[in-house]
């Protein structure tokens, strides 16, 4: 088990390319299935949640290569339609493979996926669809057996603008006959990516990013190459970290226009900020101010994923945040964690009231998540002292590079055995 070293205090400078999407690479290695042939996937992470996902495509009988960032997918000797409890358990993530392993082999056997640190992860949207397509769906003891010879086009209702089975959907509806119409579909940049994949692959979509997707099925697939958008999450973390340490850095290979919730609660914290199409500069003051409620919603509003990082950063503000977390049940378990360093924060339910303090002051934390780790590396990098940050096997499922990144802006951070101190 490893943990990192961090010594906090230095000011953060330099550019950044930011990794590519986890959030896109996962569907878009699901939708692969649907080709029956070569897929060529580029900006690919290097995330213990990918491997997972090619560990998953070859018990399915694909033949997946990595080189770097670049994997190659052949799902032409596809011979399986289970996906066995251990690596569902891997990541709970997996339940994208339902869609397209049921739609290419008119079966899809997959464990549960249960919930998470985060609460309980309810797929019911995900098996509502799926059987309003016309499959079998059959979920006894921890186990979900699907079955269905031909799926059929359907005009679906989405209660919740659910990100995963929006995804789920839109692969299923490829091999449905007929159109499906997803109304309230997830509007996510990681959605019109995926899409970009499908289409790229000679599928018949439209309307990936507005809350309305309509997918003409059974058209036929072929061979495609596809560049993965950039992480950003994975952006806001790398601008929240700046905003706790202070300095000045610049970020490259993101679209702004996926930031724009975050970027403006950093104005509103004091920062200064310049964009381009695909270039964020962001120069932070000695001290963030307080800014206005944060509510977490599905985008285009504020990113879930993005609250554990801006929470940190806001800690050490002049001035008091609110954040309501309108997502997930359990979503600040990091909280407890900065307490440990000084913070001021109450949490009461979906509610946490961040006082600011004037610093933190570097301690022994642990990841309770994924990004609730990366909220605590951004929060050892604004205090004042040395911090140990352990759990970075949640870390590891995003973050592809962060001590490499966070050590070129001017941090002193580096990955050590969990027992060193
Ligand atoms: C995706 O999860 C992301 N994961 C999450 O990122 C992200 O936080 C989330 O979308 C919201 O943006 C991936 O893309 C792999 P949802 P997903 O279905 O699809 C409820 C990270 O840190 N719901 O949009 O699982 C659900 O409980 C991860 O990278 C149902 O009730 O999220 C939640 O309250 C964490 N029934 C809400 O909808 C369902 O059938 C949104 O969940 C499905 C969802």
């Amino acid at each position: 088990m490893s943990a990192f070293l961090i010594e906090g205090g230095k000011k953060l400078s330099g550019s950044i390319a930011v990794q590519g999407a986890k959030n896109s690479v996962l569907p878009i290695l699901a939708a692969t299935i649907l080709t029956g042939g070569i897929s060529v996937i580029h900006n690919c992470p290097q995330l213990t949640d990918v491997d997972a996902s090619i560990a998953i495509l070859r018990h399915l009988g694909c033949e997946v290569c990595r080189d770097g960032e670049d994997i190659t997918v052949d799902s032409a000797p596809m011979n399986r339609y289970d996906v066995p409890d251990r690596l569902m358990r891997e990541m709970r993530s997996s339940v994208v493979f339902l869609g397209a392993v049921l739609g290419r082999m008119g079966c899809a056997e997959l464990s549960m996926p249960g919930g998470c640190e985060l609460g309980p992860r309810p797929i019911d949207l995900h098996l509502a669809a799926l059987k309003s397509m016309g499959a079998d769906v059959d979920g006894q003891g921890g186990s979900l057996n699907c079955c269905c010879q031909a799926l059929q086009g359907q005009e679906i209702v989405l209660s919740i603008a659910s990100v995963g089975a929006t995804e789920n959907i839109m692969l299923a509806a490829c091999c449905a006959e007929g159109t499906t119409v997803i109304s309230n579909a997830a509007r996510e940049p990681e959605i019109v990516d995926l899409q970009r994949f499908l289409r790229a692959a000679g599928a018949d979509i439209a309307g990936a990013g507005s809350s309305t997707v309509v997918i003409r099925g059974r058209r036929p697939l072929h061979e495609v190459e596809h560049t993965i958008i950039a992480d950003r999450i994975v952006a806001a973390t790398y601008l929240s970290a700046a905003a706790a340490a202070g300095g000045e850095v610049e970020l490259t290979g993101v679209d702004r226009c996926c930031m724009l919730p975050v970027l403006e609660v950093y104005r509103m914290a004091g920062c200064e900020i310049h964009t381009w199409p695909d270039r964020i500069e962001m120069c932070c003051p000695h001290q963030l101010k307080g800014v206005r409620p944060i509510r977490t919603a599905p985008y285009p509003g504020f990113p879930t994923d993005a609250q554990p990082p801006v929470l940190a950063a806001l800690a050490m503000a002049d001035g008091t945040s609110v954040f309501v977390e309108t997502i997930f049940e359990n979503r600040f378990r990091h909280a407890g964690e900065l307490l440990r360093m000084g913070a001021d924060i109450r949490v009461e339910g979906r509610v946490a009231v961040v006082c600011g303090v004037e610093q933190l002051l570097g301690a022994a934390v642990h990841s309770p998540d994924l990004r609730g780790g990366a909220a605590l590396v951004v929060a050892a990098l604004g205090a004042e002292g040395s911090s140990k940050v352990t759990g970075l096997s949640h870390i590891d499922r995003g973050y592809s590079r962060l001590e490499q990144d966070f050590t070129r802006l001017g941090a002193k951070i580096r990955r050590v055995n969990e027992k060193q101190s």
